[in-house]
């Protein structure tokens, strides 16, 4: 095993874990993931933590990719303790394994700040959603103030290196716009437990321009 994978299947997930697993976080994460309604897919489902915050009433069947294998044991392990039926998958979102049009509601959070290429892995989003459904986004990224991303920039190069390919300087509401969706955004704000350089968050929902 090179130093790479080592340190992926053995640091990253307890990095992602320290990051994402807050009780602050999770009041984010309560604004979005309980409107996910129908068949769900999760993109990068690893650590599971978004699982007790959707609402069983409302959810038909649950999916999800990711591609580390310790973060997707993770969210299987979690599954099996809460009884949610999953079918969990190792894949990226530049390439969804599911068929066009499957999915009520995609949702993603931080999750497109670590994708390799954010345009296709929207424009896979957008692929596998039916006509009106809807994306579910929480993301953090490119800051409104030009001096933080001046140190989102300078910071990037070493951070997405340690953290997964976790780049600090993506546009979220815009990069959604782009790729063809009507966004509806829920908030944006600096999350006042992180510093600023990693704390522009910015959360909604978007639907299939024109569908
Ligand atoms: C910061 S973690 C967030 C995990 C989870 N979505 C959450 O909200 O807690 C980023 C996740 O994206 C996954 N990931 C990285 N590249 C990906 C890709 N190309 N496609 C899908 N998931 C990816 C990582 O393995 C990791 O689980």
């Amino acid at each position: 095993m090179g130093v790479r994978s080592w340190y992926d299947a053995h640091v990253l997930p307890r990095v992602i874990a320290m990051g994402c697993s807050s009780d602050d976080v999770a009041q984010l994460r309560r604004e979005v993931v309980p409107l996910a309604r129908g068949a769900v897919f999760e993109l990068g489902c690893g650590g599971g933590f978004n699982q007790q915050l959707y609402d069983p009433a409302q959810i038909s069947s649950f999916a999800g990719i990711d591609p580390n294998a310790t973060l997707l044991e993770a969210a299987r392990a979690s599954a099996q303790a809460t009884g949610l039926a999953a079918d969990f998958r190792s894949g990226v979102g530049e390439n969804i394994p599911f068929a066009d049009g499957s999915f009520d509601t995609v949702v993603c959070t931080y999750t497109l700040c670590s994708v390799g290429d954010q345009a296709r892995v929207l424009a896979e989003l957008r692929r596998v959603l039916k006509p009106g459904g809807r994306l579910l986004y929480l993301e953090h990224g490119r800051a409104p103030d030009a001096g933080v991303v001046r140190w989102q920039g300078r910071i990037e190069p070493v951070w997405k290196r340690l953290a997964g390919n976790c780049h600090l300087t993506r546009e979220i509401g815009a990069a959604i716009r782009g790729a063809g969706f009507e966004v509806e955004p829920i908030g944006q704000e600096y999350f006042a437990k992180a510093p600023r350089w990693a704390g522009w968050m910015e959360w909604g929902m978007a639907r299939r321009a024109g569908a």
